[in-house]
């Protein structure tokens, strides 16, 4: 059985909980309700990161912003032991791409001194441009987190489709639920070859609802665990997550 003592604080980089903006938690009780499961998951911190998809979920920083300190002081009203931080999941449009250049695109933190942002591509495919696209990021100053490759067909179909990207600088995440095999064995498989080739920055929950996509992350820190040792589950769902956090403040990514 496994001994709780073993488990470090874990650290979610990416998750739908903060209420009423994406299609995340629904209303102030979900969100609350995924905080609270998030902490039973061993969380202890957590950057929220509602969808910005120009189009499809309006969202940018000066709007959420707001909707994030309500969200925090309820957290805290509520006792739930939950350090949050503002982030943002952004879809690879023309369109954000912009917000990103004028500041409007909210960032996920900071590593080695540059700005990282969670970029997504859709489901089904690498978009012609991407890589144009990363570059550009790159040049700006910001360094491209890839929100779930392993879910892309692109990559299930070959992951050296995410080669480039990783060879130009940008970071991977994966699913967690992915990684216990919970979003199906192609994400699955995928998700462990991108590991076994150590091309893998962080893990995180990419929470959205209790029932089905839950915030849970002590599960997949077990398996990476069990598979490949202690230090890489801590380095994927504790330590690297934590350096984005803290290169939050260098950057003054927090208010
Ligand atoms: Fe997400």
């Amino acid at each position: 059985m496994q001994r709780h003592a073993d488990i470090p604080d874990l650290v979610d980089i990416h998750c739908h909980l903060l209420p009423s903006v994406d299609d995340g938690a629904q209303d102030l009780q979900a969100g609350l309700g995924l905080a609270k499961a998030a902490v039973l998951s061993r969380i202890t911190t957590a950057i929220l990161t509602p969808h910005v998809f120009p189009g499809r979920f309006p969202n940018d920083l000066p709007g959420l912003r707001p909707k994030f300190q309500a969200f925090r002081k309820t957290l805290d009203s509520a006792g739930i032991a939950l350090a949050v931080h503002l982030g943002g999941e952004v879809h690879l449009t023309p369109d954000s791409l912009e917000m990103a250049a004028d500041g409007r695109a909210p960032m996920l933190g900071g590593w080695q001194g540059s700005k990282v942002m969670l970029l997504e591509f859709p489901d089904g495919l690498i978009p012609v441009g991407a890589l144009n696209a990363v570059r550009w990021l790159l040049r700006a100053g910001i360094v491209p987190m890839i929100a779930h490759p392993e879910r892309n067909k692109a990559v299930m179909r070959s992951p050296d489709a995410i080669e480039p990207f990783v060879r130009e600088g940008c970071l991977l995440q994966l699913t967690a639920a992915s990684v216990c095999g919970w979003f199906g064995p192609r994400a699955h498989d995928t998700a462990h070859e991108l590991l076994r080739r150590e091309q893998v920055f962080a893990v995180a929950t990419d929470a959205h609802n209790l029932r089905y996509r839950p915030p849970v992350l002590i599960d997949a820190w077990c398996t990476l665990r069990d598979t490949y040792g202690d230090e890489l589950a801590t380095r994927l769902c504790a330590v690297n997550p934590a350096t984005i956090i803290a290169g939050r403040a260098a950057l003054g990514l927090d208010p």
